[in-house]
């Protein structure tokens, strides 16, 4: 007997150890995250081997904690939806092993659940919540996260989603590039959310960025049914794909021609005290300069992101945008695209700001879908690095 669609989910495929419980694809019931900042922090970055450790000591208390807090037994679960990539092999390895040995212990279903279809799916559970209105098709999402900028149209194939890969960055992701320039500047990890609070106390027109113009060849790409007949030709798609990597090489050009290294080196230093620094004080050691560069930087990654997001939202004729993954926490991105969207007639979505970083409910969401049409994985289900979505 069902549960009314009750589903485990389980998240390790970075630094965050996360279990959620949802009913349904819509009702939160309980979600609990451990999060790896503190360990990795002193590295200016994820370290995998540390990942998986950290994961293998949490995965268990968080799952525990997830179920005492809904008041719920394992028995009352309807299914376990568990991350199976993309992101660092052994951090995955680490919940996929353990779901695959819950799944067996208990008798129920696993669902395999790709980490960036649980990005759009946090935005989908919270409207489901919000609005009971049907949402509008052609639906866009862009996932913008560390390891992600990815455009994809998404819709509805019975129970299940479908996706499509519509733009892509081709290098560095948009948090990459925060991350990477925070680093640069000496101001610790992750580099987004720090930024995101300082850029206020600067000036976004201080310094101008240019954004390579990326040529956006039309490839052939398969129908959205996915049925190519014979001698059918396949419809051309225009992509719009995204590039990182100039950017912090600006930043690093500005850095060298305006002498900044040895202020920086300082406030590394200073920096250093601190577990978690406030925003006084990181404002204690940013110059003016330093707090110009970093708004002009801000400003400058959304508003690419947006021109090129809603490119494709024309090109589409897309009613609904969805915006999800860490960088959709981003108040300059979140201010830039919920001015413009309107103006080209698309509703934009964005997920509350717990639900954008990485959690373990946008993978239970993503997993009622499949449990409804029964698609469910093998107990030889495995870990993939770089799963693709569609
Ligand atoms: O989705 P997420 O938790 O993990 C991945 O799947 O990558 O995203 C983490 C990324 C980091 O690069 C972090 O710096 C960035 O999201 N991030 C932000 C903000 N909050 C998190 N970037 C810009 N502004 C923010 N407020
Ligand atoms: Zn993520």
């Amino acid at each position: 007997m069902s549960n009314g669609g009750l589903i485990l989910g389980i998240e390790s495929s970075c630094d965050e150890t996360a279990a959620a419980i949802v009913r349904g694809g819509r009702e939160l019931v309980s979600s609990v995250v451990a999060s790896q900042i503190a360990t990795h922090s002193p590295y200016g970055g994820v370290v995998p081997e540390l990942a998986s450790r950290e994961h293998l000591r949490n995965v268990l208390p968080v799952t525990r904690a997830a179920l005492a807090r809904a008041g719920l037994s394992y028995a009352e679960l309807d299914a376990i939806a568990v991350t199976s990539g993309p992101g660092l092999a052994g951090a995955l390895l680490t919940g996929l092993s353990f779901a695959k040995a819950l799944a067996w212990a208990l008798g129920k279903p696993l669902i395999a659940v790709n980490h960036i279809e649980g990005h759009i799916h946090a935005v989908l559970l919270e409207q489901r919540q919000k609005s009971a209105d049907a949402m509008e098709f052609p639906v866009l999402a862009l996932v913008v996260s560390g390891g992600h900028t990815h455009l994809f149209l998404a819709w509805q194939q019975g129970e299940l989603w479908r996706y499509e890969n519509v733009g892509h960055t081709r290098d560095d992701a948009a948090g990459e590039a925060f991350d990477k320039v925070a680093k640069l500047l000496g101001l610790g990890y992750p580099g987004g959310p720090i930024i995101d609070r300082l850029a206020k106390h600067g000036d976004p027109r201080a310094v101008s960025f240019t954004f390579a113009q990326l040529k956006h060849q039309a490839r052939h790409e398969p129908k959205r049914s996915g049925i190519i007949r014979e001698g059918e030709h396949q419809p051309e798609r225009r992509r719009f794909d995204f590039s990182y990597s100039g950017i912090k090489t600006a930043v690093l050009r500005y850095v060298e021609l305006n002498g900044m290294f040895e202020q920086i080196a300082e406030r590394r230093r200073a920096l250093l005290k601190f577990e978690k620094p406030t925003t006084e004080d990181l404002l204690r050691h940013c110059d003016r300069r330093t707090l110009d560069l970093i708004s002009s930087f801000q400003a400058a990654m959304a508003g690419d992101l947006t021109r090129r997001t809603l490119a494709a939202c024309e090109e589409f004729g897309v009613r609904t945008l969805l915006v999800s993954g860490g960088v959709a926490a981003n108040s300059a991105l979140r201010a830039s695209l919920e001015a413009k969207a309107p103006q080209s007639g698309v509703a934009v979505h964005f997920p509350s700001l717990a639900m954008s970083t990485d959690n373990a409910a946008m993978i239970a969401a993503a997993g009622y879908s499949k449990w409804m049409a029964g698609e469910f994985a093998g107990l030889e289900l495995t870990a993939e690095a770089n799963l693709q979505l569609r």
